[in-house]
């Protein structure tokens, strides 16, 4: 079969020309460009990491005017400089050294910044990827700090530079679930820390207008005591309505400029022609093979690549199981990636054979059409699906306006605090064998770990524990005492193991103790030994769901449940008392029959949070989220 190839044809590069281009800064001019700009009453924004700047616009469309972006790869400048006033900046994020300047180029000048924005490219660590790269660093093999995942450090240290009144970071949904939010909690931390209320969340980009499914982390922080707030969701789009008024290509590749042949119908194709003049820019897209046709051809949306015909199969079925894709014209595309720079097949068309246009790829990412990108066609598609969607920003960024009301219920920040308060109160009580404190040795938290499975209530575990606390050595009569104060026959089974470390100092039993322990009584050790553990158990998902009146826990355990986890456990050394106060009170609420039926310890959670806030003298009255 010889006819099938298609000559691969590279697009031109496309430039755009710099002369005169309206609205720009220089870096020597920055200062006069700013007050110009401040002077008529703009909020001054910086997109960091900001690409073709499909943020840029989110941010520009919900009121600010973007002052100054960076990035490093040339294209996308030459995209962003084209589109945009302002400054664009082709520095290294990555070095600390620049890092400075760019603080240094707003303080010289005195500009204040009013948001702090950017998406920095972070590949976080998977947790088996972590356990790996740990043994890895440890073996010598390999550096401490990858400075490729490290981007987000860049981000942070320019964000406290500048110190602006609200902070927007978008990235993975990855960049949280991977990675026990390990990342992300840290960066919220040292915010808060900072003075900011901060926020993570798992946004849907559908509900706000994009025809994608498209999921994205984005943690936001303000400083002026207002409420976050996103808009209210959207019902989904179909492709149908989006991409309807573009020409088809009826078997051609399309051109860099055409006219349009329809007039649009849909309030989204409205949208996207504002500000087009009647000219269609970028309506185009790759040859197809001869045998790829023949499959586009056959493929209804939803056909698995094992359901192509035998003989027209190019790769294995067990490797390539969704290798092309058709897009449903009644529903929203999947996610446009980067991923469309290599073959598009993951993306062919709803109704046409072939894969998808530059411009349908950038509508689908909600760039209107008067948006050009600069580059080969390859650059194009890798700069539309790097970027933040338009309008996923604008939803994103106008939760941040100035013109929110000021915060009546309290948001995470003030949460976590309660949490960690009433945590401690708990730790001197009843309670104290199930948190991290001065009297939690070695052996306490093996015995508490050695207990988690047995069935029985949080005051049992702890009462038969209580004789250990304080102690690293372990004689027969205290096990006796922890065995006779256990109230179950496998509590007490579980303490009988603990009969291996009576007699003098006995470490290296009590450490091959601890590694034999199973993952989620490893976890219990870990958490008890104060070591930060997120626990993404039903328990302290469900507890973090109630305090911040969400039904995360019932409807997406996995995502939004341990979004509202990690928002409320925070990082650092209170992350485990905090998680240690969420697990219990979640188990309570389960014990307590119904899965709705509230529990003591979550009543006196809320009322000592809310003794707590009246307490304080001063403050502006809030009152705790749920109750
Ligand atoms: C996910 S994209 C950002 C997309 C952008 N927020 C948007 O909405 O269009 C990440 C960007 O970071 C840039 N980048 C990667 N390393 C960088 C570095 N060390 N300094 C500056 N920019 C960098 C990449 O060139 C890429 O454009």
């Amino acid at each position: 079969m010889s006819t099938i190839g298609v000559k691969t044809v590279r697009s031109s590069y496309l430039s755009f020309d710099e002369d005169g281009r309206p609205d720009a800064a220089s870096v020597t001019g920055f200062g006069r460009w700013c007050r110009e700009h401040a002077d008529r009453g703009e909020d001054l924004a910086v997109d960091l990491f900001a690409g073709a700047g499909g943020l840029s616009l989110g941010l520009e469309e919900a009121g600010w005017t973007v002052a100054a972006s960076v990035d490093h790869y040339q294209a996308a400048l030459e995209t962003h400089r084209h589109n945009f006033g302002g400054l664009a900046l082709d520095w290294d994020l990555g070095d600390e050294d620049v890092q400075k300047e760019f603080v240094d180029l707003f303080r010289k000048n005195d500009v204040t910044v009013d948001l702090v924005a950017g998406g920095p490219p972070c590949q976080p660590f998977s947790r088996a990827g972590r356990a790996k790269i740990r043994s890895l660093v440890d073996a010598g093999e390999r550096a401490q700090i990858d400075p490729r995942k490290e981007l987000w450090r860049g981000f942070l240290s320019v964000a406290q530079g500048l110190r602006p009144r609200a902070i927007l970071m978008e990235n993975v949904p990855d960049m949280g679930l991977g990675d026990d939010f390990e990342v992300i909690r840290r960066i919220a931390e040292t915010l808060e820390e900072d003075g900011y209320e901060t926020s993570i969340n798992l946004a849907n980009a559908w509900q706000f207008g994009v025809p994608q499914h498209r999921q994205r982390m984005i943690l936001l922080a303000r400083r002026d005591g207002k409420v976050m707030r996103w808009p209210d969701a959207q019902k989904p789009l179909k492709l149908r309505d989006v991409l309807g008024d573009l020409p088809n290509l009826n078997g051609g590749v399309g051109r860099r400029k055409m006219s349009y042949t329809t007039t649009p119908k849909t309030p989204f194709e409205n949208l996207m022609r504002e500000g087009s003049d009647g000219v269609l820019y970028d309506h185009m897209t790759r040859a197809v093979r001869n045998d790829d046709l023949e499959v586009f051809k056959r493929l209804k949306k939803g056909m698995l690549y094992s359901e192509i015909p035998r003989e027209l199969r190019r790769y294995k079925v067990n490797s390539f199981t969704d290798k092309y894709h058709r897009l449903d014209v009644d529903g929203l595309s999947r996610s446009i990636t980067a991923h469309i720079a290599k073959d598009g097949y993951w993306y062919i068309h709803p109704w046409e054979d072939r894969t998808l246009t530059v411009r349908e790829a950038a509508r689908i990412q909600t760039f209107p059409d008067r948006f050009r990108f600069a580059g080969t066609r390859s650059d194009a598609f890798k700069q539309i699906g790097n970027a933040v969607p338009p309008l996923l920003g604008k939803a994103a960024a106008s939760a941040l306006s100035k013109c929110l009301p000021e915060r009546t219920t309290c948001g995470s920040t003030i949460a976590k605090e309660m949490l960690l308060k009433w945590g401690m109160r708990q730790a001197q009580g009843i309670f104290e064998p199930w948190f991290p404190g001065p009297r939690m040795t070695d052996l306490v938290a093996l015995a508490m770990a050695l207990q988690t499975r047995c069935y029985t209530s949080d005051e049992n575990l702890c009462h038969a524990a209580r004789p250990l606390l304080g102690r690293k050595t372990l004689t027969p009569e205290l096990l006796q005492e922890c065995v006779y104060a256990a109230t179950t026959v496998g509590q007490k089974r579980q303490l009988g193991k603990l009969l291996r470390l009576c007699g003098p100092e006995n470490r290296d039993q009590l450490d091959k103790m601890v590694d034999e322990l199973g993952d989620a009584e490893r976890e219990v050790f870990d958490l008890l030994k104060g070591k930060d553990v997120l626990m993404r158990r039903p328990a302290p998902v469900r507890a973090a769901a109630r305090i911040l009146g969400t039904d995360s826990d019932k409807r997406n355990r996995g995502t939004n449940g341990l979004v509202d986890l990690a928002n409320l456990v925070g990082s650092g050394s209170a992350a485990s008392i905090r998680v240690a106060a969420l697990r219990l009170i979640g188990k309570d609420i389960s014990r307590s029959g119904s899965q709705d039926s509230e529990s003591c310890l979550l009543d006196d959670f809320r009322s000592f949070a809310e003794q707590e806030l009246q307490n304080r003298a001063g403050e502006r009255q809030l009152r705790l989220v749920a109750g």
